[in-house]
C-alpha cells in the first residue's frame, strides 16, 4: 500500500471517505474525487498523508478524464482506481420512469465506464494496477423490490466489470479488475437515494463503512475478481441461482422484500 496512488470516487462521504482514511493510515496517496469540494477538503484533512482533492462528476466523462489528468500531473501515476460514487432509487419497477432508468444507468454504470476507460490505458501500458468497481448484493439477488433500477444497474455493472476483466486478462495479465459487493452500509446511501428512502444509518444488521473499507483494502493488497463484504454472502447468492425453483426462493426471506423499509 506504502506509497501507491489510491483514486477513489465518492470520497466526500460513506465508504469512499471511509477508505480514503484507511488506505492514506496505510500509506498510500490519496486522490478523492466527487462534486462537493468542501466534504472532500473534510476528509482529506483526516487523511494521514499526502491528497489530492478534485471536484469532479463522474457523471460527465470530461469530469472523469479531468481527475485522471489531474492526478497523473500530481503523481506521475495511478496504481488503483475506485469506482465507488453511486446513489440509490426507492420506486417499484411499475412506478420507473424513463427518467429514473437513466439516473440510474448514469450514475452506477456509466460513471463506471468512464473511470475504466480513462485509467484501463495507463495500467495496460505499465503492465500492472487495478480497478475496483463498487457494486452490491443487489447487483446479484432482487433482495428489495423498491430497489429495483438501481438493482438493475448493478447487474449491468458487474457484467461490464467481468467482460472488462476478460478483455484485459489477454492483453494485460498483471492488470486486475475486481468486483466488491457490500450489503446493507451504514451511509447517507438509503437518505441520498432517488425519490428518498429510510436513512441506512437506522437499517438492522449494517455494516459499518469502516468494515466494508477495510475489505477493500484487503482486495487492493490480495487482488482478486469478485468480493463479498460478508462472508456468507456469496453462499446465500449461490443457493438462489442453484434453486430449483427460483420462483419459490424469492417469496422466502432473505431474498424477498416487497415493501420500502418503513413502508
Ligand atoms: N450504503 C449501502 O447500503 C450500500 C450497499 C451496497 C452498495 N453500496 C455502494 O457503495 C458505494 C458508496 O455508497 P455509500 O454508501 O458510501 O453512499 P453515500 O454515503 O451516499 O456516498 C455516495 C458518494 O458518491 C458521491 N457521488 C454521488 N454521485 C456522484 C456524482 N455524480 N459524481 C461524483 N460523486 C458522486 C457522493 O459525493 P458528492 O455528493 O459529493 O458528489 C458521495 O461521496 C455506491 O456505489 C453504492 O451503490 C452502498
Amino acid at each position: 500500500m506504502k506509497d501507491r496512488v489510491i483514486v477513489i470516487t465518492g470520497a466526500s462521504a460513506g465508504i469512499g471517505a471511509a477508505l480514503a482514511r484507511l488506505v492514506s493510515s496505510k500509506g498510500a496517496r490519496v486522490v478523492l474525487v466527487a462534486r462537493r469540494e468542501e466534504a472532500l477538503r473534510t476528509v482529506a484533512s483526516s487523511c494521514a498523508g499526502e491528497t489530492l482533492v478534485i471536484a469532479a462528476d463522474v457523471t460527465v466523462r470530461a469530469d472523469v478524464e479531468r481527475a485522471r489528468d489531474a492526478a497523473m500531473a500530481r503523481f506521475g501515476r495511478i496504481d488503483v482506481w475506485v469506482n465507488n460514487a453511486g446513489r440509490g432509487i426507492s420506486r417499484m419497477p411499475s412506478e420507473l420512469t424513463d427518467a429514473d432508468l437513466d439516473e440510474m444507468f448514469l450514475v452506477n454504470v456509466k460513471s463506471a465506464l468512464y473511470g475504466m476507460q480513462a485509467v484501463l490505458p495507463h495500467l495496460e501500458a505499465r503492465g500492472d494496477g487495478q480497478v475496483i468497481n463498487v457494486s452490491s448484493l443487489l447487483g446479484r439477488v432482487p433482495m428489495a423490490t423498491f430497489r429495483s433500477a438501481y438493482s438493475a444497474a448493478k447487474h449491468a455493472l458487474n457484467a461490464l466489470t467481468a467482460s472488462t476483466r476478460c478483455e484485459v486478462r489477454s492483453r494485460a495479465p498483471g492488470v486486475h479488475v475486481t468486483s466488491v459487493h457490500p450489503g446493507i452500509v451504514a451511509t447517507e446511501f438509503g437518505s441520498n437515494a432517488l425519490h428518498g428512502g429510510v436513512d441506512s444509518r437506522t437499517m438492522p444488521g449494517a455494516q459499518t463503512a469502516d468494515e466494508v473499507a477495510q475489505v477493500l483494502a484487503d482486495a487492493i493488497e490480495h487482488p482478486r475478481a469478485d468480493v463479498y463484504t460478508r462472508p456468507e454472502a456469496q453462499g446465500m447468492i449461490v443457493r438462489y441461482y442453484a434453486a430449483e425453483d427460483m420462483g419459490a426462493a424469492e417469496t422466502q426471506p432473505p431474498f424477498f422484500s416487497a415493501r420500502r423499509p418503513g413502508a
